[in-house]
């Protein structure tokens, strides 16, 4: 596996997409920066990372076989990898929020972009890129729901050691997924979901707010809520928000 550092990049999923276009790329090459400049979020969101403090890496993973209709594995995959080591190296109250934010009680440690290219019905490359909160201490007023590793547990850590045990972590998942151990993946997943079965106000994209309870995931990975009349609604990413 082969691991390209940077001293500074825009973002480290451009940076790889980009490589992959030009070269044939081993499966599991990841690029990482201790200076991303501009970093990309979920729905054009940016992701701001303080230099030489945090993780912020992309991994090229290829498929043969995962099809469109799995692709909710492949964020299973990935977010229980970090959800584990994270609890691993003692973050309190972690757990995930969907589809891949990994909270500590209430405030984000941790962003992933899942970026996929498709062939026919199967998912053929996907780009993962995650940015982690490590040893920053300070955030700026506008990311007041932000956290890192050190704040919450008062430790300072190397960052080399916690990317090696990631990439572990996620080639682990990764088979997991290509021997099609579904199940394992999901309910380990339900379990540690944020707000999973607790009555919760949620906003949908009309700006309305309701009530209702996380009950699972659907094949598509939507988000279904239990509303008060115990109807079944799934959600995409755009049509809801949690309050
Ligand atoms: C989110 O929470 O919206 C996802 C954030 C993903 C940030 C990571 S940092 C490394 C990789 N490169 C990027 O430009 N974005 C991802």
């Amino acid at each position: 596996m082969k691991t390209i550092k940077l001293s500074a990049t825009d973002s480290t999923n451009s940076f790889l997409k980009d490589l992959a276009q030009n070269s044939t790329l081993e499966n599991f090459t990841t690029v990482v920066t201790q200076n991303q400049i501009k970093g990309r979020g979920q729905q054009q969101n940016k992701w701001v990372s303080e230099p030489h403090k945090n993780l912020t890496f992309s991994i090229f993973i290829s498929f043969t076989d995962l099809k469109v209709v799995q692709k909710k594995y492949l964020n299973f995959a990935i977010s229980l990898a970090i959800y584990d080591v994270l609890f691993a190296n003692n973050l309190p109250k972690p757990s995930i929020k969907w589809p891949n934010d990994i909270l500590s009680a209430n405030k984000k440690i941790c962003g992933i972009l899942i970026e996929n290219t498709f062939s026919g019905d199967r998912i053929k490359n996907s780009f993962v890129g995650i940015g982690i909160n490590i040893n920053q201490e300070t955030f700026p007023a506008y990311l007041n729901n932000a956290t890192s590793l050190k704040l919450e547990t008062g430790l300072e850590y190397d960052l080399d050691l916690l990317l090696k045990a990631i990439l572990d972590e996620i080639k682990k998942n990764i088979k997991r997924l290509t021997s099609q151990n579904f199940n394992l993946l999901e309910e380990k997943y339900l379990d540690v979901l944020y707000k999973k079965n607790i009555p919760t106000m949620f906003k949908n994209s009309k700006d309305e707010i309701f009530m209702g309870m996380i009950s699972g995931i659907s094949d598509f990975g939507k988000l279904q809520v239990q509303l008060e009349d115990d109807v079944i609604k799934e959600f995409g990413l755009k049509e809801i928000s949690f309050l």
